[in-house]
């Protein structure tokens, strides 16, 4: 896919976390874990997308929703001409809603998949033909610099939706909001999609879907394994969990084994008990003070935020203290 006129592409070659090291590592842990960033080959992540249009899976909806109300009054409280850089890519839609509120000079997408990138890329050049867009192509959860010069007085706004800050853990989610800081500046905005505490029922129906698309995409995992690292994963022999801890404020996902067995992979040899699970996604919820808690931590002074009237998804505007 080729970059369209509006926009630059700048390479910083990321090294991603190798699948077969976080394999081996997980697999040999006394709970068995796998990293949820795994999720997302080119079938994982068209089953991403698929999650997304549920009906149980209300987040998607609902965030665009209220990032289409708030569009005027952002525009009121954000400066002319900023440059706003979105971390990951997740669909365009979002972005493009954000857009077409705001004065925005440049538009900067950070993703460590270069192929993320020049589709969202492509997708916000065709709306937006005179916008200028320079793609990084890093893993924006390392430090990474931008390099464009920002203008004098130029704002700079962060952009970070889908509620996928919920899957760091609450520390992590801090320790990304901290380093965010330094690529903001002085009185740089953030914006951050955060999905809220509710009735558990709700949020356990979102990630246990009636048509079994959430199993498909936990399942993904091991089919990936026997693809890419020769392994002997029997899907059905595992069964997709995922339930609500109240107390964490987290919904866990797992692989549970229904039998005592052994899998192989790469020449390796894992065993399994019946019952025994792999842990492969945490997607934390947060209240509203317990977010703006977590963001004030990390060095940010919430400003506003914007919720849905049922009160199932938050969106906050905060300001880096400098
Ligand atoms: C990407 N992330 C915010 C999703 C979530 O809700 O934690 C991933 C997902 N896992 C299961 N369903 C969706």
């Amino acid at each position: 896919m080729k970059m369209p006129k509006s926009a630059v592409l700048h390479d910083f070659g990321p090294t991603p976390l190798s699948f077969r090291d976080a394999v081996f590592l997980g697999l040999a842990k006394p709970q068995k874990t796998l990293p949820c960033q795994f999720f997302y080959d080119e079938r994982g992540s068209r089953l991403f997308e698929k999650i997304c249009r549920l009906p149980e899976y209300y987040l998607t909806r609902t965030e665009l929703g209220i990032l289409g109300t708030m569009g005027p009054e952002l525009h009121s409280l954000l400066g002319k001409n900023a440059r706003m850089i979105e971390f990951g890519c997740g669909s365009s839609e979002k972005i493009i809603t954000i857009l077409k509120h705001m004065n925005v000079g440049s538009y900067v997408p950070v993703d460590i998949s270069k192929s993320a990138l020049l589709e969202l890329t492509r997708d916000v050049a065709l709306q937006f033909p005179d916008l200028q867009i320079h793609a990084i192509c890093a893993d924006f959860t390392k430090e990474f610099e931008i390099p464009l010069p920002v203008r004098g007085g130029q704002q700079t706004i962060g952009f970070y939706p889908g509620s996928t800050i919920g899957n760091f853990t609450p520390d992590e989610a801090r320790e990304f909001l901290a380093k965010t800081r330094a690529l903001l500046g002085r009185d740089g905005l953030m914006i951050v999609g955060v999905d809220l505490q509710k009735n558990p029922e709700i949020i356990e129906r979102a990630y246990n879907d009636s048509a079994g698309v959430t199993a498909e995409f936990n399942k993904n995992l091991l089919r990936r394994i026997n693809q890419e690292l020769n392994g002997s994963f029997e899907l059905e022999r595992f069964i997709h969990r995922s339930h609500y801890d109240a107390v964490k404020g987290r919904v866990e996902m797992h692989l549970e084994s229904r039998e005592e067995h052994e899998v192989q992979v790469d020449g390796a040899s894992f065993s399994f008990l019946a019952g025994e699970t792999i842990h492969t996604e945490n997607s934390h919820k947060y209240t509203l003070e317990g977010f703006k808690k977590l963001a004030g931590d990390a060095g940010y002074s919430p400003l506003r935020f914007w919720t849905d009237s049922e009160r199932l998804f938050s969106v906050h505007l905060l300001r880096s203290s400098g």
